[in-house]
């Protein structure tokens, strides 16, 4: 009998990852489960699946083997252990936690119950970090000397709609949630890429200069985070003694889409440098980043800018003949893949179906599949969740202390590294 998925949220993120859950091979059914039965039954009707349930609550208790939670953010760690402790695997859409005690919790609840959790980290699977992964296990870095990871995404960028969705009447309330507690996207960049995490952190924010017109939510009355800083900054000592720096920042004037996450590193052999840059519309180049790859000598500086370009194949293109070739299929293989994408990893299911954040979301969904069904901790387990999240925790409080240098708890690498 193949795996049954009970997926906890139809909201807005959720819609990138039904089909693909119901694609899969190694799933055998699929039950969708949202508290608002409208959103519930148009994803029903949508996606053909018939089998729906009005609540998490009723969803553990239902003959499921893993849920997938793609609720609000604020949600994840009660409901992951909750699933956990019905005995259920859990994938869970960033952040895993926002507080250190719900990430002990979680992480404890793991180790006690022995069932799968993973974190869908977008980051991981990014083209760049992927290229950087590589090549870093390769040994073309050198070590580690200083890791950059940032995530900008200004509020004008659609954050009040998402907040207003996300939350309903209440949404004021929401928005001064610090930065740092979903610190995952930059941290990901480089922990996802060397392996190394933060030990220790100093953290610092920056506040919005609030403009004429503009609402200031810092003076709502009962906003539940009472966080100033919109801009968040951290500065790390890495656990194999290189240095790193992360931001997450939410009122900044930087290109979206798709220049959001990016990333540098630099190591004592080699170094990759990314920047955003205007796309190539005569190349019809997708990417907003210019890539650089260099070593010791002027003659092993290498734009690598092409290789990390995400889209959907095209007969024409060099791309996509490097993704056919590694799949086997014709060019109308996989949607916006990269040529760094292992993509013959993939079931042939996932062909032709909509993908997402640079070519990340089919891995995910196939990563926390296969480790279900042979019962082996994926990449982005609850360790390694836990070394995403957890100095952005701590670098936020060290924000609100004045910029202290504090020591980042750790978990440990498990049993799944
Ligand atoms: N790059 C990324 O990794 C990325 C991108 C976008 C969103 N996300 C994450 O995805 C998550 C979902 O975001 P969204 O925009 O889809 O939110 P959303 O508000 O549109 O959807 C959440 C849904 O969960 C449902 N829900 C909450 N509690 C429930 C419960 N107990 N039982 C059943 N249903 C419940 C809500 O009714 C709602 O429909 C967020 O945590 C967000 O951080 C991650």
């Amino acid at each position: 009998m193949g795996l049954r998925v009970g997926i906890c949220g139809t909201g807005s993120f959720a819609q990138c990852f039904i089909p693909l859950i119901k694609a899969h091979p190694l799933v055998s059914k699929v039950v969708l489960c949202d508290l608002v039965p409208e959103k519930l039954q148009k994803a029903s009707e949508e996606y053909g699946i018939p089998h729906t349930c009005p609540s998490l609550d009723k969803l553990v208790q239902m003959d499921v083997d893993a849920v997938a939670l793609f609720t609000q953010n604020d949600r994840h760690a009660p409901q992951a252990v909750q699933a956990l402790k019905a005995g259920k695997h859990v994938y869970s859409a960033v952040p895993s936690a926002i507080t250190m005690a719900e990430l002990t919790d979680l992480v404890r609840t793991v180790e006690s119950t022995g069932m799968i959790y993973m974190i869908g980290e977008t980051s991981y699977y990014y083209p760049c970090a992927i290229y950087c992964r590589d090549r870093f296990r390769k040994g073309d870095f050198g070590y580690a000397i200083y890791g950059e990871g940032e995530y900008f995404h200004d509020y004008s960028h659609g954050m009040e709609q998402v907040a207003r969705s996300r939350f309903g009447d209440q949404w004021m309330r929401h928005v001064t949630m610090p930065p740092f507690f979903y610190p995952t996207h930059s941290v990901s960049m480089i922990t996802g890429v060397t392996g190394a995490y933060a030990v220790k952190v100093c953290g610092m924010g920056v506040k919005h200069q609030v403009q004429p017109g503009e609402i200031d939510f810092t003076k709502v009355p009962d906003r539940i985070y009472p966080n100033d800083f919109w801009n968040e900054i951290m500065l790390c000592q890495m656990s194999d003694g290189s240095t790193a720096r992360f931001i997450e920042a939410r009122r900044i004037g930087y290109c979206h889409r798709p220049g959001s996450v990016g990333m540098s590193l630099y190591g004592s052999e080699g170094s990759f440098e990314q920047q955003i840059a205007p796309p190539d519309q005569a190349k019809g180049q997708w990417t907003a980043h210019h890539c650089v790859w260099s070593g010791k000598s002027p003659g092993s500086i290498q734009d690598v800018t092409d290789l990390l370009d995400c889209r959907s194949p095209d007969p024409k293109e060099a791309q996509a003949i490097a993704v056919a070739a590694k799949t086997g299929l014709g060019p109308e293989a996989f949607t916006s893949m990269s040529k760094v994408h292992p993509v013959q990893r993939l079931p042939r299911e996932f062909v032709g179906l909509r993908n997402g954040h640079e070519g990340s979301h089919q891995f995910l969904v196939h990563d926390f599949i296969t480790a279900c069904v042979d019962r082996i901790h994926p990449p982005n387990n609850v360790w390694q969740a836990a070394r995403y999240l957890a100095p952005g925790l701590i670098a936020h409080e060290s924000a609100m202390r004045g910029g202290v240098l504090m020591d980042v708890p750790d978990f440990g690498a498990g049993s799944g590294v």
